[in-house]
């Protein structure tokens, strides 16, 4: 059976394929308010606001391409059982070949309706309009988790969390709740690191590995094909 391994992302991994995180100097919780953006109740009073934020959005991710970091996350399923769990709503996981990826914060390249949550639909890079309707008549959201939503594949993230025997989390500050709690499921034993520019919000059983994903990844990745140890 083959070592399963857990890769655990933020904003950090898309950042050097130009997508901007939320929390650096000029990311987007400093030009947007969550308040205003991210919440159904910015969602109740000003649909049009919180529709233009997401399709920027999907704008950038269509214009951006996936990074090393990427690339190598995807390329560990030549000798591992990878599962990987994102707090991206970017689909560039998916677009450098990784093909387990639990979206924890929902897909920005998708619709859902507003009166039934299981009616999802491709928007195939596509802005969503005010007016754009679900089947039912009603209309369209991004597909994506606010603040004061449920999180998505909770369970199933925990599970694999559990059994894996190496965890590897890159490019996110770990401070949104209850996604970042999933690292506290790791065993005890597992080779677990975190991939990040700066010392901050490194749990104290994972090891800090300093710099940027399209740097730092594809080593961790090639010892771990190699069978080597990550010095
Ligand atoms: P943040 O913006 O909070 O954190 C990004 C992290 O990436 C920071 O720790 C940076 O130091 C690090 N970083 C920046 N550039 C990097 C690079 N080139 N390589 C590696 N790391 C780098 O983003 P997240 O932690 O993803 O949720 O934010 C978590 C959630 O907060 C998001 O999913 C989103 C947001 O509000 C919702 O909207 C529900």
């Amino acid at each position: 059976m083959r070592e399963k391994i857990v890769v655990f992302t933020g904003a950090g991994v898309s950042a050097e394929s130009g997508l901007k995180t939320f929390r650096d100097s000029g990311g987007l919780w400093h030009e947007h308010r969550i308040e205003d953006v991210a919440t159904p109740a910015a969602w109740h009073a000003d649909p049009a606001t919180v529709l233009g934020f997401y399709n920027e959005r999907r704008d950038d991710m269509r214009k951006a391409q996936p990074n090393p970091a990427h690339t190598a996350i995807a390329r560990l399923e030549e000798a591992f059982d990878v599962v990987v769990v994102t707090q991206n709503i970017d689909d560039l996981h998916e677009r450098a070949g990784s093909t387990r990826v639990l979206h924890v914060h929902g897909e920005i390249g998708k619709s859902r309706s507003t009166v039934d949550p299981t009616l999802i639909y491709d928007l195939a890079g596509a802005h969503i309009a005010l007016g754009d309707l679900c089947e039912h008549g009603s209309q369209l959201r991004p597909d994506v988790v606010w603040f004061g939503e449920e999180v998505r594949f909770m369970d199933e993230s925990q599970w694999h969390i559990e059994r894996a025997a190496k965890v590897l989390v890159v490019g996110t500050s770990l401070t949104v709740y209850p996604a970042a709690a999933l690292l506290d499921d790791a065993a005890h034993g597992a080779e677990k690191y975190v991939v990040s520019p700066d010392a901050q919000n490194c749990p104290c059983d994972y090891r800090l590995l300093r710099g940027t994903a399209a740097t730092v990844v594809p080593y961790v990745v090639a010892c771990w094909l190699e069978g080597r140890s990550v010095t």
